[in-house]
């Protein structure tokens, strides 16, 4: 049997066997524990100085496989730019499995027995990344590895293959995690995540931006991420302002620039990743190669819209993710078109796990209701009113069937991916099927149709991101009830786009159906917090009667309770039209004249804070206007106006209860100073009862712990930037959630 094997594939993925690892396999291999595999030339590989600014990674850990990735570049050159005229550079990759955990990020000698040396070449066509997957390995083992080029060294990197397929690991442990913004916030997470001890780590999209200095990177940074450049990048409009990756060169130098930052490099070196891109290694909220940065077109007559295809840059962002993650993905730079590179794929831990990932942009449909069609992204990607997406849909849904797939316009996986999804998850005989998903499950709608205090054009239900699954509701039915009908049970989708943690049920059809599984979503490990989005939105005064939906303050509390005590005072008074503001001025007037009420109880109260108090976790994930009524309820004892307010609902309960006033639970008093809250009942509406965990404004990871009787997972949430530095100590809270085995279900522990 020939001891020597090189196998060189399409692209620069290049593959080497160890031979002789697998333990009692017999014949003359069982005994030789080192491969020596001849580089593209097959010439003798010369020592040179190079430098891997980089850092290592390791990626798809398989049962008896990985890819283990560098960059190498000459010793003097720049750590970011391109550097072709060095052509293509020898290095060697060795490969061993004795505890070696001491070095892991350190350049000291890896040594140990070496199981592989494989030489290989950093090409100049590829930027210098080298990629090469090792087979042959033994399951469930660790291994270490060091790239060498001479006398110089990469970091020590650690990895662990998967199971044995057939075997119960008892455990499996791992971190997801999604929207790491070099530009805002800090990367204090990675620190963290870096110290975990987890058996690999899935990364769910945005692993880059690809702009600079777009609004929603405006906020504090760290000073420790100098501001970013892109060799090519255009403005997004006009000689100023956002620039963003437009050509392969911008695409490397992100990832290029990202992968410098040491504690990312930590993380890569210590864990295997399995990664799948979302939105930002290509375009804001793409589909395709379409760019959603302008408002597209629209036609009238066929209703339909587009957005500018961008094929080259999206062949560009392609060939990136692939020079620079560390993944086993099949990419063809020769085919036409823009799908160049396949993402999709499954991976099996053991008896105990079973990996779907899925790439849910590269074959996405354009959103349902086009830009230009509400000449926004509000209506058509944010804030959608549900009617109009319905209607939208079953446009598009009858012309799909009319043309042979009914999902076709209105999908997010496109048919061969939808169909690769179902026949995987209905062959998988894994006790836990783990569905790696860029966007949320759940639905986030937002029903104001009944909510008195926003303006009328408001007060309709929307979904509050149509880019989500939300806005693809016809192919999450039949994926969701594809699972319900076959019995599919114990799935879980990981998830991130959305900069907010959430854990809840996912409904085949959310209005009459059943839940068919969970997603848990972890917030973004820097990007700025969903809640942060909306909270400058309603800075808008156009807004500000919304506002509460969103945030509040005691001062706000305070103003909320005026407006209630005066609508009190003016129904009372007979006012039918309490939006007729002279009229509740009058009645409230009237009753301070008569005596009835203390005109103190309309003022101000000097000192209150105007700090923000998030309410939009109750929108999103609660019952509407808790935390504004314990907000309120909190300045009883110093605000005229709450007193008052109470003291009048207190009397109005004490009558309809037939009580003495002293005797009305005190409860039932805070119910009602709920502003959403049906005063009759004290019951306030719940937007979206299918979420049991929220919270909207955070920064942080997930680790989920498997066993055959639950899935536990712990929700890391991330302490704010510390003036211009990573807090000291990035840890703020830890959420711990469980989903019983058998059961569709989050446990909030
Ligand atoms: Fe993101």
């Amino acid at each position: 049997m020939d001891r020597r094997r090189f196998l060189k594939l399409s692209g620069f993925l290049t593959v080497s066997t160890v031979a002789g690892l697998l333990a009692g396999c017999g014949g003359d291999d069982a005994t030789d524990t080192t491969v020596a595999v001849l580089p593209p030339d097959g010439k003798p590989t010369p020592a040179q100085a190079l430098k891997f600014p980089q850092g290592i990674a390791s990626g798809d850990p398989r049962a008896d496989s990985i890819v283990l990735w560098t960059r190498a570049v000459p010793l003097g050159a720049d750590a970011v730019a391109s550097v072709p005229a060095a052509g293509d550079l020898p290095l060697r990759l060795i490969v061993t499995s004795d505890d070696m955990s001491a070095l892991i990020g350190s350049s000291a000698v890896l040594g140990g027995k070496v199981l592989a040396d494989v030489s290989l070449s950093a090409q100049a066509a590829w930027d210098h990344s080298v990629r090469h997957k090792l087979t042959g390995l033994n399951p469930a083992t660790t291994y270490y590895y060091q790239f060498v080029s001479g006398e110089t060294r990469s970091a020590v990197g650690r990895f662990k293959t998967a199971p044995a397929e057939h075997l119960d690991p008892g455990t499996l442990k791992f971190a997801f995690l999604s929207c790491q913004d070099w530009s805002i916030n800090h990367w204090g997470g990675f620190d963290l995540l870096a110290a975990e001890d987890v058996d690999f780590v899935v990364h769910l999209g945005d692993y880059i931006y690809e702009t600079v200095g777009e609004a929603f990177q405006a906020g504090a940074v760290e000073a420790m991420h100098a501001p970013l450049s892109l060799p090519d990048g255009p403005y997004k409009s006009g000689n100023s302002g956002a620039r963003y990756a437009n050509t392969l060169a911008d695409y490397r130098a992100l990832y290029k620039q990202y992968r410098s930052d040491p504690r990312l490099q930590q993380v890569h070196a210590r864990f295997a990743m399995i990664a799948i891109w979302d939105d930002h290694e290509f375009s804001d909220d793409c589909w395709g190669d379409a760019s959603t940065y302008d408002n597209g077109s629209y036609d009238k007559a066929s209703g339909r819209g587009d957005n500018s295809h961008q094929t080259a840059r999206r062949r560009g962002a392609n060939q990136a993710w692939f020079e620079f993650m560390p993944a086993d993905v099949p990419f063809d730079a020769a085919a036409s078109g823009f799908q160049t590179i396949k993402l999709y794929r499954d991976f099996r831990f053991g008896s105990l796990m079973h990996l779907v990932m899925t790439d849910e942009r590269l074959y996405r449909a354009d959103h349902l209701i086009p830009e230009a069609a509400v000449g926004s992204s509000i209506g058509s990607r944010y804030l959608v009113p549900t009617a109009q997406l319905a209607a939208a849909e079953a446009q598009k849904f009858a012309a799909g069937t009319a043309s042979g797939d009914p999902l076709a316009q209105v999908s997010v996986l496109g048919k061969t991916q939808r169909e690769w999804w179902q026949s995987t998850l209905a062959g998988s005989k894994a006790a836990w099927k783990i569905w790696g998903n860029e966007v949320s499950l759940l639905r986030m709608r937002l029903d104001a149709s009944k909510l008195a205090g926003v303006p009328a054009a408001l007060r309709k239900e929307f979904v509050l991101n149509a880019d989500q699954w939300d806005g693809f509701n016809a192919e999450r039915k039949v994926l969701v009830g594809f699972l319900r009908q076959q019995k599919i049970s114990d799935v879980v989708a990981i998830t991130g786009d959305i900069h907010s943690f959430y854990a809840g049920v996912v409904y085949d059809d959310y209005a009459t159906g059943a839940p068919g599984m969970v997603d848990l979503v972890t917030a973004g490990i820097s990007s700025d917090s969903f809640y942060h989005y909306f909270y400058a939105a309603a800075q808008d005064p156009a807004l500000a009667a919304a506002a509460p939906l969103v945030y509040t303050s005691e001062a706000g509390a305070e103003q909320l309770a005026i407006q209630m005590l005066s609508a009190a005072i003016a129904g009372a008074a007979g006012v039918s039209d309490l939006s007729d503001t002279a009229a509740v001025q009058a009645a409230v007037q009237g009753a301070i004249v008569a005596g009835k009420v203390s005109a103190t109880a309309f003022q101000t109260t000097s000192g209150l804070a105007k700090t923000p108090i998030n309410t939009f976790d109750d929108t999103v994930g609660g019952a509407l206007g808790t935390t504004l009524a314990a907000t309120m309820a909190a300045l009883a004892g110093k605000s005229a106006a709450v007193a008052t307010l109470s003291g009048l609902i207190r009397q109005q309960l004490a009558a309809v209860m037939g009580l003495p006033v002293a005797s009305v639970p005190a409860t039932e008093v805070l119910k009602r100073l709920n502003p959403f809250a049906d005063q009759a009942s004290g019951v306030a509406p719940v937007n979206n009862p299918w979420i049991a965990y929220t919270d909207t404004d955070a920064q942080g990871y997930a680790v989920v712990t498997l066993s055959a009787g639950e899935l536990r997972a712990e929700f890391k949430k991330i302490a704010r930037l510390d003036g211009h530095r990573a807090p000291a100590a990035p840890l703020l809270q830890t959420t711990r959630l469980q989903v019983p085995r058998g059961q569709v279900k989050v446990n909030r522990l």
